[in-house]
């Protein structure tokens, strides 16, 4: 496929010759931080990040709920929320203390939440494209006690469940992949919002790595025996 490096020769041209970036792309902007991720991930960790499809195992069994038996937990989901809820019961102790209601019993809360099918919080971040992601991300600050000074800080840290749709599984997936980051570091380090995605690398020389990079990682599949299109740029 050497249609990339063809665009990217373009590009470049057309950067020298005008002087200007070509405009950002506000419908596919969406495709930048996967690719950005992509680019961070496979400096983390060369095989994990490889775009090359690879054959796995199944699970033997359900991975979260059975969808017959709804009340049921899988194995897989019973023994992962013993260990969120380690994590979780300091922060939801940390959370009510600096939220100190009047006489709330801290303890007693944090009994109930450690008690067999006591409470526990989720988080849902809606589909709607780039700006699901962004005002989810935004909501996710205010929750977040590494970003935010508000009273709602912690919330993230004490819920049990992170779910995102559509626009809302970017922002998820962003932060999965970068070892949950928070959102000053997604903004400033993974999406990099100020570049466009018709044009997303500074200078001739990135512009030129970029677009083969892309352009090798899309062969890798090819080679691999699968078909490819322009999708999967
Ligand atoms: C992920 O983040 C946690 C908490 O900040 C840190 O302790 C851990 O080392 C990080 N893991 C990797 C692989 O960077
Ligand atoms: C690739 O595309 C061809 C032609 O459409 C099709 O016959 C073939 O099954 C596809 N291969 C894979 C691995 O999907």
């Amino acid at each position: 496929m050497q249609l990339l490096s063809v665009i990217s020769f373009l590009l470049v041209a057309v950067e020298l010759l005008t002087g200007c970036e070509a405009a950002p792309s506000r419908a596919g902007h969406g495709l930048l931080p996967l690719q950005r991720i992509a680019h961070i991930r496979r400096q983390e960790d060369q095989s994990a990040a490889s775009y090359t499809p690879k054959w796995v195992e199944c699970p033997a069994g359900p991975i979260t709920r059975s969808v017959k038996n709804a009340p049921v937990l899988s194995e897989l989901e019973s023994t992962w929320l013993k260990a969120r809820l380690a994590a979780a019961v300091p922060a939801w102790r940390d959370y009510l203390t600096r939220n100190a209601v009047e006489g709330l019993d801290i303890e007693q809360v944090v009994a109930a939440v450690q008690a067999e099918g006591g409470p526990s919080v989720g988080i849902a971040l809606s589909g709607g494209g780039y700006r699901a992601m962004l005002n989810g991300a935004a909501h996710l600050a205010a929750l977040d006690t590494r970003s935010s000074p508000l009273p709602t800080a912690g919330i993230l840290q004490l819920s049990t469940y992170l779910a995102g749709l559509s626009g809302g599984s970017w922002l998820l997936g962003s932060m999965y992949n970068t070892n949950f980051s928070d959102w000053t570091t997604l903004r400033n380090e993974v999406w990099k919002l100020d570049q466009s995605l018709v044009n997303p690398f500074d200078g001739v020389f990135d512009k030129v790595s970029g677009y083969n990079g892309l352009d090798n990682d899309v062969d890798g599949k090819e080679d691999a025996g699968w078909n490819t299109t322009i999708v999967d740029f």
